[in-house]
């Protein structure tokens, strides 16, 4: 719920731009902090998520480490004071520019995706006269049950090692001795809403683990990757997702051995429920079959829901504040109005940009809109500045803060 005065701040100011409740973003990270740390495990805070600085400076402030996926993104986490032995290498496709940019900032470990990638990571290391920690990304071959275009840990999926390769890792690991093997990595999907999910990726991570110790290599780190998702149809837009019961099952269901760490990588649900896009109605179609609320952001500024036909609570705030302020004035002779000052309408909510798909929901209700009033999406903080784009040579979205 937005408050009164902040509603009026943002009349002031152009649109579209992604609102941050830095309040909310410190309340999550509180949580997260205190449900990981009553069990010593290591969040890492996925950074694809959200780069915006603001965003990464309040992460940092708290001591989680960096999870990167590209050398911009190491390079952003060591300036930004993420801790480099805290700072971890992780995608399917890291160029030998990016392997070596990590490699000079003394990082504290890659995931690996596959095994040309070590053959390669162990030669730039040998040219430096280095020694990089590596852990192996596995496949392990279980469903995250979310949608399928964010769905990591299948077989069909081109990310991490098959566990059929594994005898072949072992044999390159033993070749390469400017390697430092340091553990495992999982990932296995984004938006996982169902703990069970949780429950037997924790199973194969501890099979998976037998077998390394089997042949003879010892598992310092268990990475179980990121994924816990968010609650993205809570009409407030902001609840702090669950930390204690996804920290539970890891406790619970993972076998962890003395001396060893478990390391998380959450991205979503650390800061989805910060941010809000706003964006004001540009014009209002009322036609015959549908009505069209038009507005100056589109696929540009947050792509969600045209690239996974993603949900997200849509709000007018400049109606519901009529509503509110006609009840701050009310007397009790017209309360009966005032319990429907508007007539609710249904509206497909559209951008402006060239592209059918550029809809942020069809037949939305809403209150009865009109020519500049404004419209909060709201749940964007994860996935959404850092996927905005300049297609149609428009404007990168602006960002604005509470305090
Ligand atoms: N670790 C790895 C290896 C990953 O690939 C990801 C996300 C994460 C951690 C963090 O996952 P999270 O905790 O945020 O779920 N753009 C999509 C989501 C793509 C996720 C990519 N990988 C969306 O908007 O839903």
């Amino acid at each position: 719920m937005f408050k009164q005065d902040t509603i009026e701040r943002f009349k002031g100011i152009e649109t579209p731009f992604y609102y941050y409740n830095m309040d909310v973003l410190r309340q999550t990270l509180d949580a997260c902090r205190d449900a990981s740390s009553q069990y010593g495990f290591h969040v890492h805070y996925a950074m694809k998520a959200n780069f915006n600085t603001k965003v990464i400076d309040a992460v940092q402030a708290y001591g989680f480490g960096a999870d990167c996926v590209s050398g911009n993104e190491v390079k952003a986490a060591i300036e930004h004071g993420f801790d480099k032995s805290k700072v971890v290498f992780a995608g399917v496709g890291k160029s030998d520019k990016e392997i070596n940019l990590a490699l000079d900032a003394d990082i504290f470990c890659f995931n690996v995706e596959s095994i040309q990638e070590l053959e390669i990571i162990n030669g730039l290391a040998k040219a430096k006269n280095k020694v990089a920690g590596i852990a192996i990304r596995i496949n392990p071959n279980v469903d995250a049950h979310t949608h399928h275009f964010i769905t990591t840990g299948l077989d069909e999926n081109k990310f991490g090692i098959n566990t059929w390769q594994l005898n072949d890792v072992v044999d390159m690991l033993r070749k390469c001795t400017n390697l430092k093997f340091l553990g495992i990595h999982f990932h296995i999907g984004s938006q996982i809403t169902d703990m069970e999910v949780y429950k037997n990726l924790c199973t194969r991570i501890n099979e998976m683990q037998d077998w390394f110790e089997n042949h003879g290599f010892a598992i310092k780190i268990l990475n179980t990757g990121g994924g816990l998702g968010v609650d993205y149809h809570n009409p407030d837009g902001n609840t702090i997702p669950d930390f204690e019961s996804y920290f539970k099952v890891f406790k619970k269901f993972l076998n962890v051995k003395p001396g060893q760490e478990v390391h998380f990588e959450l991205g979503r649900a650390l800061v989805a429920q910060s941010a809000s896009l706003i964006s004001r109605v540009l014009y209002v179609k009322i036609g015959q079959k549908k009505n069209f609320l038009i507005l100056d952001a589109g696929m540009t500024e947050l792509i969600r829901p045209m690239l996974y036909q993603a949900y997200h609570v849509i709000e007018n705030l400049s109606q519901k504040s009529k509503v509110k302020s006609q009840k701050l004035e009310s007397s009790d002779e017209n309360k009966s109005e005032i319990e429907h000052p508007t007539s609710e309408m249904k509206y497909d909510v559209v951008g402006p940009i060239c592209e059918s798909t550029d809809c942020f929901r069809k037949d939305v209700d809403l209150p009865e809109s009109f020519r500049g009033d404004l419209i909060a999406v709201r749940t964007a903080g994860a996935y959404g500045e850092v996927m905005a784009s300049h297609y149609n040579l428009r404007d990168m979205v602006q960002s604005v803060y509470s305090a």
